[in-house]
């Protein structure tokens, strides 16, 4: 029996490291819900103009996205008094971190923190440094708040993962707060390369809940069709720097 343990690990082993487990992808959109709504309004130029819906509806989307996470998450029996008696419920085992990438990632923050009320909170800054005259950007990490995420679930959040290189980059500078238990990312939109690349960088026990994804990227590294600048959608246009 352990032999066959052993053996089991070895095949699991080689097949990680050919990159042959990849992580968990759960495309939520697959099946038509309400969820459906809302992806569309955040798409559509002529609901876009209206910046409190389109917050709004990230939130909305992230409600979603965090309750089906929720099925996965591992539970723990406790008892509640009720004024009657009581019940043994199944409650939330571990203790849970929500980071979120700015500044797109606020409202998404906030749908997410709507349901797991009782987590902690990290802030993370991430944006585009463009390094010369063409469309190449690098991304630069100056911001992060969090608490440390030893042995708790880690919830990734941010909503349009494009070139991946946010998360890839963002994961990095968190692994210096401590060895989470698990890794959720958290996305609206995603588009296959940055997919592609979040396998290649993340642990293949991460989860990825993704409401909808898309084929490509522009030169700019904006999702195509996707629903163009998350950020300036949400708050605004800011200037290039
Ligand atoms: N960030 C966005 O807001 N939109 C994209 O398409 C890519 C990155």
């Amino acid at each position: 029996m352990q032999i066959q343990n052993v053996g089991f690990i070895l095949i699991l082993r080689t097949f990680e490291s050919l990159n042959f487990v990849k992580m968990h992808i759960h495309h939520i959109e697959t099946r038509p819900s309400i969820l459906n709504h809302f992806i569309a309004q955040v798409r559509d130029c002529s609901v876009q103009t209206d910046r409190m819906r389109f917050r709004r509806n990230l939130e909305r989307i992230a409600e979603i996205l965090g309750y089906e996470m929720s099925k996965y998450l591992e539970y723990r029996e406790q008892t509640v008094t009720t004024p009657l008696g009581e019940k043994k419920v199944p409650m939330l085992a571990r203790d849970m971190v929500i980071c979120s990438i700015l500044r797109a990632g606020l409202p998404f923050h906030n749908g997410l923190l709507n349901y797991f009320d009782h987590a902690e909170n990290a802030f993370i800054s991430a944006y585009r440094h463009h390094t010369g005259t063409k469309d190449e950007f690098e991304i630069l990490v100056e911001y992060l708040s969090a608490p440390s995420l030893e042995n708790k679930t880690l919830l990734l959040a941010d909503p349009m993962l494009a070139t991946g290189q946010s998360f890839v980059s963002v994961y990095e500078s968190l692994k210096k707060l401590g060895t989470p238990a698990e890794v959720h990312i958290l996305a609206v939109i995603g588009a296959r390369p940055g997919i592609a690349l979040l396998e290649k960088h993340f642990p293949p026990e991460t989860h990825l809940w993704i409401a909808a994804i898309d084929d490509t990227l522009n030169d700019k590294g904006y999702i195509v069709p996707g629903l163009g600048d998350a950020g300036d959608l949400a708050y605004g246009n800011k200037l290039q720097h």
